[in-house]
């Protein structure tokens, strides 16, 4: 099995190596991914979320012999995330993980930052209603709204770290 990946703003790449990296596994950008990977091949492929759907995940699919997806988003790793993910992709049974990656709003166009300021708009709102009983991590999480940053972290590959193992 090889790891195909599509990233806009590097989060997925950094993932996709990590794991290539730990797993001794190969990993191929998705565009160009044709000439590098057999169509037919094994593969596992990670993309960012983008109003709930993992990038590229169709194509993927249509190429390759998907054993198992990943998205990576801006939010906190939850069971919800997971369920909405398997509700709106398509992976042929396959199953989907989850990543938080992170928000580079300096390098997307205005157009989608401001998809995303109106998506995330209610929880920056909550959170600074809060004022100074926000926590720790919600204060992180608000900035990290606010001007991006990253929470691309080694130890949240491990469910996917175990389930390679287990195939
Ligand atoms: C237009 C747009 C829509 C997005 N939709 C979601 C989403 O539905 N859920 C989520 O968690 N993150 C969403 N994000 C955030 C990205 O998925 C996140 O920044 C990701 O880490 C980007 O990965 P990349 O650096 O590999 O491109 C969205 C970002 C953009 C620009």
């Amino acid at each position: 099995m090889v790891i195909v990946y599509r990233s806009n703003t590097g989060f997925t790449r950094q993932y996709a190596e990590m794991l290539g990296k730990t797993e001794k596994m190969k990993v191929f950008p998705l565009s160009g991914a044709e000439h590098n990977v057999p169509a037919g091949e094994p593969v596992f492929y990670m993309g960012p979320l983008m109003a709930g759907h993992i990038s590229g995940i169709d194509q993927a699919v249509k190429k390759f012999s998907v054993k198992g997806a990943c998205g990576v988003g801006m939010s906190p790793a939850s069971q919800q995330v997971l369920e909405t993910l398997a509700k709106a992709n398509y992976t042929n049974g396959a199953p989907i993980f989850y990543l938080q990656g992170g928000w580079a709003p300096k390098k997307v166009g205005w157009l989608k930052r401001r998809m995303v300021g109106m998506a995330t708009k209610s929880m920056r709102e909550s959170l600074r209603d809060k004022g100074s009983s926000r926590s720790p991590e919600e204060d992180r999480y608000l900035d990290f709204l606010l001007h991006g940053g990253s929470f691309v972290a080694f130890e949240n590959l491990e469910s996917i770290r175990e389930w390679i193992k287990s195939l």
